[in-house]
């Protein structure tokens, strides 16, 4: 008999589940929700033990403290998974934002010094505590919006002992978090204004870093801007290596403003994503889908930058697995939850709603390494789940702003 200590019922639930065996969804399955109408699913100490239709929940044994939800025909989910923010910072760059016009003018603020680096000042003036205190403010606030597993970068330290420093504030906030936390290395965001003429040994002390990284368990992969004028595959291939001998998965922001060669780069290493791509070549979409690697698309910078959003029926026709992400960051894309970027990437990039639904759920896991662990409700799963305030999911890609998720959990314990 299967014991259940959470069952939510009466419900059109959104399964997510293979067809046959795991793996990025494209094609046909790129669109496909799984819904179910009048579906349930049940859990057992934060695992799915199962999912079915109508009346057959009945069947299970529940735990004298079980919770029994009726949906009322609400609509059921996977809790959304973001693959990529940027979400330990300090400080806003307001000025920043109301001047800046266009993606060039964002690589000449960079350049000037502005951008990444007045972020990179006041994180690294803030006390250990409002870092923390701050952080663990976002993962509630995101939580409250749907988000179950999140990805969250370094990056505004910039020297290697300064990363080192986010990294392990980050690891103190993912011990208490009521969501799943995804830490990453951004190793290389902007060169230190203090190694301008250093580039060489810039690159040999994050090479160093790496390892630490690993040793200490304090990220699961390693990240790097490529982009002009910024870093180019030369440079970041020595860091890709360094990960990828040190166990670390590999994943970069690539082709975001220029066509560097990026997207391919990604592919060569075996990387476990290529992120923003919006002005990825066609062969580098061929070479991802040759290996099967998701794209991360984040359709909020484009919109708060000003460029030409990627345009997702690229990556579709090509058969590159497409996730979405918010890139939450104080400079290109301060939106706040999956919500957000689901009707951006509806709106901007073209995707169909469903299609945005796969991509901020399974593929969003598989692009984090967790295709297997969460993102469909599965018997096995962690048991994410939201519950929305409608029985029409397409309205995510429509109701810009409203307050559509009413109930989420996270490992089966309720967080909102
Ligand atoms: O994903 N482009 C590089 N990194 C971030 C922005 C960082 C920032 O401007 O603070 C991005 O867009
Ligand atoms: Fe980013």
């Amino acid at each position: 008999m299967t014991e259940a200590d959470l069952v939510i019922h009466r419900a059109r639930l959104l399964t997510l589940a293979p067809l046959k065996d795991e793996r990025p969804r494209v094609g046909v399955q790129a669109g496909d929700v799984g819904a179910v109408d009048g579906g349930w699913v049940a859990s057992r100490d934060g695992i799915i033990v199962g999912t079915g239709r109508d009346a057959a929940w009945e069947a299970l044994e529940l735990t004298s403290n079980a919770r029994v939800v009726d949906a009322g025909g609400a609509v059921v989910m996977p809790g959304f998974v973001d693959p990529h923010t940027h979400l330990c910072y300090e400080g806003q760059r307001w000025d920043e934002f109301v001047t800046r016009r266009s993606g060039a003018d964002y690589l000449a603020v960079l350049e000037r010094g502005g951008g990444i680096h007045a972020t990179v000042r006041a994180t690294r003036e803030a006390s250990d505590d409002a870092i923390v205190e701050h952080l663990l403010r976002r993962l509630a606030e995101v939580a409250m919006l749907g988000t179950t597993t999140i990805e969250v970068k370094s990056g505004y330290g910039l020297e290697p002992a300064e990363e080192l420093r986010q990294l392990r504030l980050i690891a103190r906030v993912k011990a208490t978090a009521p969501i799943d936390v995804a830490p990453t290395y951004l190793a290389m965001h902007a060169l230190p204004k203090q190694r301008a003429e250093d580039r060489k040994g810039f690159i040999a002390d994050v090479v160093a870093a790496v390892a630490t990284v690993a040793r200490e368990g304090l990220a699961e992969a390693v990240d790097a801007f490529v982009e002009k004028g910024v870093f180019d595959t030369t440079e970041v291939r020595p860091v890709a290596k360094a990960a990828r001998d040190a166990g670390l998965a590999l994943t970069l922001h690539a082709d975001q403003l220029n066509d560097v060669g990026a997207t391919e780069f990604a592919a060569r290493m075996k990387a476990r994503s290529a992120d923003h791509v919006a002005n990825a070549s066609a062969d580098g979409l061929r070479a991802l889908a040759r290996n099967a690697i998701p794209v991360v698309l984040l359709p909020g910078s484009a919109f708060f930058v000003g460029y030409a959003p990627p345009d997702a029926r690229r990556f579709l026709s090509a058969d590159v697995p497409i996730a979405l992400a918010t890139d939450h960051n104080p400079g290109t894309s301060p939106l706040v939850g999956m919500p957000a970027a689901i009707a951006l990437g509806v709106t901007l990039s073209g995707l169909s709603p469903h299609e945005a639904i796969v991509a901020a759920t399974i593929n969003a896991a598989h692009a984090l390494g967790r295709g297997e662990r969460t993102g469909a409700l599965v018997k096995g799963r962690r048991g994410d789940l939201i519950v929305l305030r409608t029985d029409d999911e397409r309205e995510l890609a429509y109701a810009l702003g409203a307050p559509l998720v009413s109930a989420v959990y996270a490992g089966g314990i309720a967080v909102a």
